[in-house]
């Protein structure tokens, strides 16, 4: 075949090719293009960047902002293209006549309205990318006449309605995102037909009913994201058979089932397996050990029973395991088993029947381990000290066990603990060394059986918010430190403790303060003036002390009071006026007759809390 030849068929394969296409037959279309890209410019009301101020008349549309024209039909407009543009409109119908375009690329602005069912006219479509807008009314079925789609992503949006079941022909689909829209319905079993499907995000959708077992057809899902939804019976168990997935989420729904004892054989790839809040029973198979890809298994509340699997430290890359509020009844040997697990982040197992005492091995653990979260369990003996070595530890919550024994005196080396949570446990001493623990937000201690003196050291944890002492053997003072700490905004509670001489004068520093309690103390002497600085108080306990003297009138500064108890003092004089006059009142006594203060709702036309009422 000649040269000539050659190029002359090549002309005519072309043409036949587009010639089929009626839409590219007509110059009149190259017009409709820009037709249609103007009344696209005319639908948006708000262009904050300028975004289409090229769109003019002097300049030829395919050099317009965020048009590509073909190169092979130079006047045919294939991408348009204005991801966060600040643009405020709604999508004309007229995009349906843009029909070379390929891709449509409009996320992160606020279109708002529908999504025009001519896009079901755009059949060379490949990308529709429309997350983060406000797309109201539902997912056009016409879309279903796109065969050409591969990626749809309508995350976060303002979609209702179904999830056509026509949707199912788009057999070239690889990405379905709606993640957070407020689409209803169930899933239809359509989506078996979505056979290139590789990521599925279907996320807080308000789906209800069963996962269609169609939904195991897709064979080439590598994303599952199902959470969040009202789902409920069991997930189809041939889904555990998709050997391609990575990531399997289907947490926060109604579902239940066990899951099936060979996941770790059936799914090699799994990396992130996301169960949590729902109603799963049956054992944590021992076979996840062997997907060795395995980051994070999160199963937290569930009704999931038996014991912890024994190999979970042969996942070498595990960061996170979370199972707090289940049934498993074990020891804490699996702690010790973590220990090859070297970018262990979170070890989450609050909630359920673990006993025993903390392994020594813990010193072993990962140093990039941040969060130890074992509240609500059965577990006692002592905190070992080679929990020092956990140097990125930001949360150590081990409150509501019978762990007993001194707080070991290298906590101080955990610099960055922001939460330690101990209460209701059984320890003994508090080590100085807290003090160094100058990241901390929230300490609690309370209900435990500390004695000795409140280590002023504390007064350098200048970032507590919180700060919970209460119901302890604490004797000695008050250590005028702390109540320099005017970071402390929550609550500071040193009651039911054995606390004795005066409230320090410092007190007045703790400005941000809102609930404080030092009843049920040994404290004596004045109550100070300068209490009355505490100008965001709303819940002040003073009660069954030894404070005398005068009330001070300077508390009526403290306008946010809810609640004042004084009682069971030795107190003396009248209780300050808070409010004027029109005030409402209410009295509450104790069986001593002396004051306690309510003003209860924050109706400020019924503020009360006006008592002149006669201390004994
Ligand atoms: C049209 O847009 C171009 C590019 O932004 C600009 O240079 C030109 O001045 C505009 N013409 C008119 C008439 O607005
Ligand atoms: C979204 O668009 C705005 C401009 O409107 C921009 O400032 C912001 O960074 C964008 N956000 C993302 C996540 O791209
Ligand atoms: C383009 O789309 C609009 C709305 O869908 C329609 O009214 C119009 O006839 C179409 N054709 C042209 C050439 O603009
Ligand atoms: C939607 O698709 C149907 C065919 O399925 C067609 O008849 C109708 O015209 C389309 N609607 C629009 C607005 O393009
Ligand atoms: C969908 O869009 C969001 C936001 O633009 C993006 O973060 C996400 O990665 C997209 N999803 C897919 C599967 O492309
Ligand atoms: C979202 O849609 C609802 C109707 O379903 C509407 O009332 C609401 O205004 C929409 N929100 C936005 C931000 O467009
Ligand atoms: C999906 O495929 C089944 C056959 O597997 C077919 O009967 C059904 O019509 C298809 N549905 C859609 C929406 O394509
Ligand atoms: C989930 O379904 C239950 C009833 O089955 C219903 O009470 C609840 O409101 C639903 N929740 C959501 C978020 O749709
Ligand atoms: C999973 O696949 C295996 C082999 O590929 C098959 O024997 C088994 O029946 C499948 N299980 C389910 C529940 O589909
Ligand atoms: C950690 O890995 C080493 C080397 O593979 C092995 O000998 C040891 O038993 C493992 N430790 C645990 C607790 O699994
Ligand atoms: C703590 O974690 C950070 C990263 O989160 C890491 O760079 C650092 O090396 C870790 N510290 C220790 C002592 O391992
Ligand atoms: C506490 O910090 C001081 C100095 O900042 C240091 O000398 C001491 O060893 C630390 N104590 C502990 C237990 O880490």
């Amino acid at each position: 075949m000649s040269k000539w030849l050659t190029v002359l068929c090549t002309a005519l394969v072309w043409c036949c090719y587009f010639c089929s296409i009626p839409a590219a037959t007509s110059v009149a279309n190259n017009e409709a293009d820009r037709v249609a890209l103007l009344a696209f410019k005319a639908a948006i009301v708000e262009d904050p960047f300028g975004a289409l101020s090229s769109w003019n008349h002097s300049l030829y549309y395919c050099h317009w902002n965020g048009i590509l024209c073909s190169r092979l039909h130079p006047e045919r407009v294939i991408g348009l293209t204005l991801m966060s543009q600040g643009l405020v409109g709604s999508l004309s119908p007229h995009i349906g006549n843009l029909s070379f375009l390929k891709s449509i690329i409009l996320h992160n602005n606020s279109f708002h309205g529908p999504i025009p069912q001519e896009m079901g006219r755009l059949f060379r479509l490949q990308t529709i990318e429309f997350s983060y807008n406000l797309f109201g009314g539902g997912i056009p079925n016409n879309l279903s006449r796109c065969s050409r789609l591969e990626r749809l992503n309508f995350t976060h949006n303002n979609l209702t309605g179904n999830i056509p079941t026509e949707l199912g022909s788009l057999s070239r689909l690889r990405t379905l995102a709606l993640y957070t829209n407020k689409i209803s319905g169930t899933i239809p079993p359509s989506i078996g037909n979505l056979s290139s499907l590789s990521y599925l995000d279907l996320s807080e959708c308000n789906l209800h009913g069963q996962i269609p077992g169609e939904i195991a057809r897709l064979r080439r899902l590598i994303f599952v994201w199902l959470s969040a939804n009202n789902l409920s019976g069991k997930v189809p168990s041939s889904l555990y058979n998709i050997s391609t997935i990575i990531l399997l989420s289907v947490a926060a729904n109604q579902l239940e089932g066990n899951i099936p004892p060979d996941i770790g054989s059936t799914l090699p790839n799994l990396k992130l397996l996301y169960f949590c809040v729902n109603s799963f029973t049956g054992t944590i198979p021992t076979s996840l050990s062997n997907a060795s890809d395995l980051k994070s298994i999160e199963l937290c509340a569930n009704d999931f029973s038996g014991t912890m699997p024994r190999d979970l430290g042969k996942l070498l890359g595990l960061r996170i395991i979370t199972v707090h509020q289940n049934r498993l009844q074990d020891d804490l040997s699996f702690i010790s088993s973590l220990t090859n697990c070297t970018s262990l982040q979170v070890i989450d197992a609050g909630d359920n029947l673990f006993r025993g005492s903390l392994p020594d091995s813990i010193a072993n653990l990962s140093t990039y381990l941040n969060m130890i979260n074992l509240p609500l369990n059965q577990i006692h003996g002592i905190i070992p000290s080679s929990i020092g070595n956990l140097l990125n530890l930001t949360t150590l919550s081990m409150e509501m066990n019978n762990l007993a024994g001194p707080i070991p005196s290298s906590i101080g080396r955990l610099h960055k603990l922001c939460i330690m949570f101990l209460h209701q446990n059984k320890f003994t001493e508090l080590p100085s060394s807290i003090g160094n623990l100058t990241s901390l937000i929230s300490l609690n201690l309370g209900e435990n059986n500390i004695h000795g003196s409140i280590p002023p050291t504390l007064g350098n944890c200048h970032s507590l918010l919180e700060l919970d002492l209460y119901k302890n053997n604490f004797n000695g003072s008050i250590p005028p430190e702390i109540m320099s700490l005017s970071s402390i905004s929550t609550s500071l509670t040193l009651d039911h403790n054995a606390l004795t001489g005066f409230l320090p004068s410092e007190i007045g520093s703790l400005k941000n303060l809102a609930n404080m309690d030092v009843s049920y103390n040994k404290l004596s002497g004045p109550i100070p003036n300068t209490l009355s600085n505490c100008l965001s108080l709303e819940w002040l306990y003073l009660e069954a002390n030894s404070f005398e003297g005068e009330i001070p009138q300077s508390l009526r500064m403290l306008r946010g009071l809810r609640m004042l108890d004084l009682s069971q003092n030795n107190l003396s004089g009248k209780i300050p006026t808070f409010y004027t006059t029109a005030d409402q009142v209410q009295h509450a006594q104790t069986d001593q007759h002396q004051p306690t203060v309510q003003k209860k709702g924050s109706n400020p036309s019924s503020k009360l809390l006006n008592t002149p009422l006669a201390a004994s």
